[in-house]
């Protein structure tokens, strides 16, 4: 019996060292947590596996949870859902936020402004209401829906395809794009009449989208071609809108929109940014690891979402909705302007019903890896990672954060290099239809 054990024991420590070796050679290990709990399962499962046959298998990758967050699987020409990506396992989600109701309220915001103004706003006294719009990426379903909020609230929206046309109309100063149409407000009587002026994609040259500095230039442009002309500016999103902002629009008190709510952003309503919208990251953020954490946990995905969790967490009706059919969470927007954005000064702060600590004992630490597809995005580095890095600690989850380059979708998935090593999946595309770049690599 001795000898079994001694020998026993010393299968278990050359095992052991062979593990390690192989550890060493990982290049996971490069990362920045050290040891994850997902290595020390595949080291222990390796070790059992000795014993002929296994005692137990690993979860293959294409069985393990994954969750799509911010870009959502569709067809960048059509916008039609990808359906299969969405159903990649059943512990496959999306999340993100409504992306109808927020481009409504950000189209009425900017019409209220113009309402609430109107003696002041037409700076030229030409008639006109002029603007210019700052489009993000006009394959993004978020983007096109902003383009069409705006468009359909000024009036100057036309159908195309049974939709409102989204694409960008370059210039516009004579009214002229068959993209766009003037607009009619009546307000206290009066007929007054919108136009865009002037909108674009902005993508700098080497293929990013929703590029801030590309905004700031071509504000610049279309500033000193026909500034005075400009009484509005609006922008798919605050990183956008404040690039204008700080470079044209402050200093001839233009009133500028933009979305997202950043922090920077909604210090700027101080100093007369016009306002920006909510897109409630604090509520995605913690959707995005939690859908992760309830599949690992093996519980209701319902968990700690629409039922309180066992320390409490829970989410009311009025900051989200699950669209069962779509596998998808979408938060909920809200309007940030001059008379409440005190209340939105830190978007880096968890959402206070659902931030309380899950105990280490009952859900133990998992290993997630999560990218961001261009980590020099504005909205993704200074508000949503922030705030997944809070909740990653509050769901006990070591997340492993990739930034991608932006534009190609290689310089992510060549991180994906060891699918293995993780438990779970958070995915942000460069492109909307590339999703079966990262779900062949889970497939393999
Ligand atoms: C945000 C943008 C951001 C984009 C990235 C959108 O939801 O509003 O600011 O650039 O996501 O995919
Ligand atoms: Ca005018």
């Amino acid at each position: 019996m001795k000898k079994i054990l001694a020998l026993l024991l010393a299968l278990t420590m050359v095992l052991t060292l062979a593990a390690c070796g192989r550890k060493e050679k990982d290049p996971k290990n490069s990362g920045n947590k050290g040891d994850t709990p997902s290595q020390q399962t595949e080291n222990n499962t390796e070790d059992k596996g000795q014993d002929n046959p296994p005692v137990e298998s690993k979860k293959a990758n294409k069985d393990k949870p994954l969750v799509w967050y911010n870009r959502q699987p569709s067809s960048s020409a059509t916008g039609e859902l990808d359906m299969a990506a969405l159903n990649f396992n059943k512990d496959t989600y999306y999340v993100g936020f409504d992306a109808v109701q927020g481009a409504t309220l950000q189209g009425q915001m900017i019409r209220d402004y113009i309402e609430a103004h109107i003696n002041a706003i037409d700076r030229n006294g030409d008639g006109i209401i002029g603007y210019v719009l700052a489009i993000g990426d006009v394959g993004h379903n978020d983007s096109i829906a902003r383009t069409r909020g705006v468009r359909s609230a000024l009036d100057t929206a036309v159908e195309a395809n049974g939709n409102v046309e989204s694409a960008a109309v370059g210039t516009n100063l004579d009214g002229t794009s068959t993209f766009v149409k003037d607009g009619k407000l009546s307000i206290g009587g009066k007929d007054y009449i919108v136009r865009e002026l002037a909108s674009q994609e902005m993508k700098n040259s080497s293929g990013s989208t929703w590029d801030a500095s590309t905004a700031g230039n071509t504000i610049g442009t279309w500033a000193s071609s026909f500034g005075d002309q400009i009484d509005i500016v609006a922008s798919n999103n605050d990183g956008m809108g404040m690039a204008m902002f700080l470079g044209w629009s402050k200093a001839n008190n233009v009133p500028t929109f933009g979305y997202d709510a950043n922090s920077d952003a909604v210090a700027a309503i101080a100093d007369g940014y016009g306002g920006t919208i909510s897109q409630h990251a604090d509520v995605q953020a913690y959707l995005t690891l939690r859908v992760l954490r309830n599949a690992l946990d093996g519980v209701d995905v319902d968990t700690g979402i629409g039922t309180p969790d066992d320390a409490g967490n829970v989410l009311s009706a009025d900051v989200y909705k699950y669209v069962e059919s779509e596998r998808s969470y979408y938060a909920l927007n809200a309007a940030v302007t001059a008379e409440n954005y005190q209340n939105f000064l830190d978007a880096t702060v968890p959402y206070g019903p659902v931030s309380n600590q899950l105990d280490a004992g009952t859900h133990p630490a998992k290993y997630v890896w999560l990218d961001i597809y261009n980590a020099a995005d504005n909205f993704l580095s200074a508000t949503y990672q922030p705030l997944l890095q809070k909740y990653d600690d509050l769901l006990n989850l070591n997340v492993e954060y990739i930034g991608g380059d932006g534009q190609t979708e290689g310089n992510i998935t060549n991180r994906l290099s060891n699918p293995d090593g993780y438990d779970a999946f958070a995915i942000n595309m460069v492109k909307t239809d590339n999703a079966a770049s990262y779900t062949g690599i889970l497939s393999q």
